[in-house]
């Protein structure tokens, strides 16, 4: 069979894999412990489900204007003026089918053939192969001193007469890091200077920890005109808890969104008014879940970070944000792949390989599971890598023995 070019140089995306393996798993009734996921645990909003259940019980569900309904869009207007300080018109808003979408139509919609789009390492799985959609060439840039906090330097030099677009995600996915304002305040200046797109992935932006306020890009920025070419994404899925609601948006200038809505009119239209509707019931409604959220996901990562920095041979970092954090386990094996497969053979523990985002020798481990979820897969990791555990676990009344070393 011929495919295209694109669709051979793309590959699947790790984490849904991941998300299919362990569903498949707990089906055969393995005792899979997914310490891999993406998604909160809790309930949407109920303003969210109630907004959506009215729409859906007038039994008139239609297509949605390309760009979001205007209750979305004013939902989202409040929410920028609120969290970004900026007065946007409905003009500068779109809603898409989640962060995903509006990320990848704002790619299509400014990013030409052999051009080039950076972004930080490590880096969410899914920028490289959006970029490759759009025949420009991913280009990353680690931190020279091997830490998750790049530096304007490490970003400048890999930028070239190329670069169209610098795409910032902080906190981050998988390392948890929030960059400093310091350095957020010179990508800006750096990409107004050099006139290149910057393109906040903004979509962990309230979930952070330790007293620590979100970062608004805005504050730095000069140009606050209608030419200004910072991009803004956010959505409701992480925050709210609203995954598979599949809304999120982006605020941009008024040329970039009348094109990104051109792009989405053709693909998919509208995103479901159902689930714009809930959006908007979410976004407008009592705000206390999200505090909620974020108070268990803070509690969840220091109970993690206690049990993990427990485990002799793993190098740790304290995430700022999100809910993931990215160990080193290159003390038990370089190759994280080899290590991931190992977790899942022998105790049913689901990770995500440190190769997929970009470095070899990590894993990604999530906490917004259940409190037992994490320490009990912890434990189960530390029992299958420290030869120094006890030779047999029980997991349940299921007794395994250590037959590898
Ligand atoms: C960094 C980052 N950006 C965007 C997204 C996409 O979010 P959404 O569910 O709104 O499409 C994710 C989801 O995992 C993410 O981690």
């Amino acid at each position: 069979m011929s495919l295209s070019q694109i669709a051979r140089s793309i590959k699947s995306s790790p984490t849904l894999a991941l998300n299919e393996k362990a569903a498949i798993l707990r089906e055969k009734g393995d005792p899979v412990i997914h310490l891999g996921g993406g998604e909160p645990k809790s309930k949407a909003p109920m303003d969210a489900i109630l907004a959506a259940s009215a729409h859906l019980n007038t039994g008139e569900v239609r297509y949605a204007p390309a760009d979001g309904i205007p209750a979305l869009k004013q939902a989202i207007i409040r929410y920028t003026e609120e969290y970004y300080n900026r007065k946007v018109s409905p003009k500068n808003v779109i809603a898409s089918g989640g962060a995903k979408q509006a990320l990848m139509v704002a790619l299509q919609a400014i990013v030409n053939p052999q051009e080039e789009v950076l972004y930080p390492s490590p880096f969410w799985v899914s920028y490289p192969e959006m970029i490759k959609l759009c025949q420009g060439i991913p280009v990353c840039a680690p931190a020279e001193d091997g830490s998750f906090y790049p530096t304007i330097e490490d970003i400048e030099q890999r930028v070239s007469s190329y670069t169209k677009a610098i795409i910032i995600n902080s906190p981050n996915n998988p390392s948890g890091a929030m960059y400093s304002e310091e350095f957020i305040a010179n990508i800006v200046e750096y990409c107004e200077k050099k006139d290149i797109y910057l393109i906040m992935d903004d979509i962990y932006h309230r979930l952070i920890f330790d007293g620590k306020k979100p970062i608004n890009c805005f504050d730095y920025a000069k140009d606050k005109s209608e030419n200004s070419k910072i991009i803004v994404i956010n959505g409701v899925s992480k925050q709210y808890a609203m995954t598979g609601f599949r809304i999120g948006w982006a605020v941009g200038n008024k040329k970039v969104i009348e094109a990104m809505t051109n792009i989405q009119g053709h693909q998919t239209s509208g995103p479901s008014v159902l689930l714009q509707k809930a959006a908007v019931g979410a976004l407008n409604g009592i705000q206390s879940s999200v505090e909620s959220l974020r108070v268990t996901l803070e509690n969840n990562r220091n109970i993690l970070m206690d049990r993990l920095n427990a485990f002799e041979g793993v190098k740790t970092y304290k995430p700022d944000g999100t809910f993931y954090t990215f160990a080193d386990f290159s003390h038990y094996e370089k190759s994280s792949m080899k290590l991931s497969n190992l977790l899942i053979d022998k105790v049913q523990v689901l990770t995500v390989p440190g190769v997929e985002f970009g470095m070899e020798g990590f894993l990604r481990i999530s906490f917004c599971g259940t409190i037992k979820d994490i320490t009990e897969g912890i434990d189960r990791m530390k029992w299958a890598l420290d030869l120094n555990s006890p030779n047999e676990l029980y997991i349940g009344d299921r007794k395994l023995v250590r037959d590898w070393a």
